[in-house]
């Protein structure tokens, strides 16, 4: 490594919605460039809750990165009926990696989420039997808890309770944006972790604001204030091996971002690794880079390190105003602005 190169194992990303259609054809080749492997995200329309589903979702996937060595990881998505067989289905799989807790109504395409955990204490007893990781999105939904304060209160009522009726379930804390959660999964045990994204660690809750509504800063949970970006930036200084890079890219189009009625989501698939590689140099980290992007993740979920590896150069690059999703535009995340690490083009991109 010098200072204006550097390589790493190529890396992996533990939290990423693809969607499907043509939205799917669009966004996945960015991922499948730099990253070997990914955690898929669940929450279609209709959600995918069966292993059968997920077989049929995998074949869409492969075949919308074909050319490209990129290995897709489902999950299924939790509901208050998910039977205890269909978690010994989904390990039979060998490609089901997780199953994906939405509370219901707390985001995009929850409506078929969980109503009460409680409910699925049997699937959750056969999950930590077989080893299975419950991924979680952890926030309250009753509608009178300030948005602000949703992970915490999750923290609080719900995920605290369910460690101490399954201590041993693996579970995956998504995209953690506050200091409780960051404290919550540093003192767990060796089967809790969690996932970072990057606009958690870039940004806190005046880019939401700054210079007027920015809906492209919009996901959830949603960005949270300044000591909660510090605590964020804090946990990946300290090379922590509970915490790893999940990008949860989630693309929606121009439209639905700039609407009266703006969808959650910030599309980052288009230069993940580029703009966790900046934050890591920000930090005086980049050499905490590697074990967050690409040992840590596969270490937690009990499979390989990859074999192979990327290498980044230190140059700048413009990020495109928009790249296409299907007949629509997608506003990726730091559009137009200049970025100072580009992926070098590498064996994985089909020739
Ligand atoms: O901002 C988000 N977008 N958060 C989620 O939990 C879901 C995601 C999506 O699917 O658009
Ligand atoms: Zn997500």
């Amino acid at each position: 490594m010098t200072k204006n190169q550097l390589t790493i194992t190529r890396p992996d990303d533990w939290h990423l919605h693809l969607r499907d259609g043509e939205a799917l054809t669009s966004v996945a080749p960015f991922t499948a460039r730099q990253f070997a492997r990914a955690i898929i995200m669940p929450n279609l329309n209709p959600p995918i809750t069966t292993v059968i589903q997920a077989v049929a979702y995998l074949d869409e996937i492969l075949a919308a990165v074909e050319g490209y060595d990129f290995e897709p990881l489902m999950t299924l998505y939790l509901t208050d009926n998910t039977p205890p067989e269909e978690i010994i289905a989904a390990r039979k799989s060998c490609f089901i990696k997780g199953m994906k807790l939405y509370p219901a109504g707390a985001t995009t395409n929850s409506d078929a989420g969980v109503t009460d955990i409680r409910l699925c204490d049997a699937t959750l007893e056969a999950m930590q039997k077989a080893g299975l990781p419950l991924l979680i999105h952890g926030e309250a939904t009753a509608p009178q808890i300030d948005v602000f304060d949703r992970e915490k209160v999750f923290i609080d009522e719900t995920l605290l309770p369910l460690t101490q009726r399954f201590p041993d379930l693996k579970i995956v804390f998504e995209h953690i944006t506050t200091k409780e959660a960051a404290d919550f999964v540093s003192q767990a045990g060796d089967n809790i972790a969690a996932t970072i994204t990057p606009q958690h660690l870039l940004l806190n809750r005046n880019a939401l604001f700054q210079g007027g509504l920015q809906p492209h800063n919009y996901c959830l949970p949603v960005l949270k204030r300044d000591i909660h970006q510090q605590a964020l930036l804090k946990v990946i200084r300290s090379g922590s091996n509970k915490f790893f890079l999940g990008t949860d890219s989630a693309p929606h189009s121009k439209n639905k971002k700039e609407s009266a009625c703006g969808c959650a989501g910030i599309f980052s698939a288009h230069a993940a690794i580029e703009i966790y590689t900046s934050i890591f140099e920000q930090q005086g980290a980049l050499d905490k880079l590697e074990a967050f992007a690409s040992f840590n993740g596969p270490d937690f979920y009990g499979l390989p390190r990859n074999k192979t590896t990327v290498t980044l150069h230190k140059t700048d690059w413009e990020i495109p105003n928009t790249y296409p999703l299907g007949d629509e535009k997608l506003v990726p995340f730091l559009a137009g602005q200049t970025i100072n690490w580009k992926l070098a083009e590498t064996a994985a991109t089909p020739q």
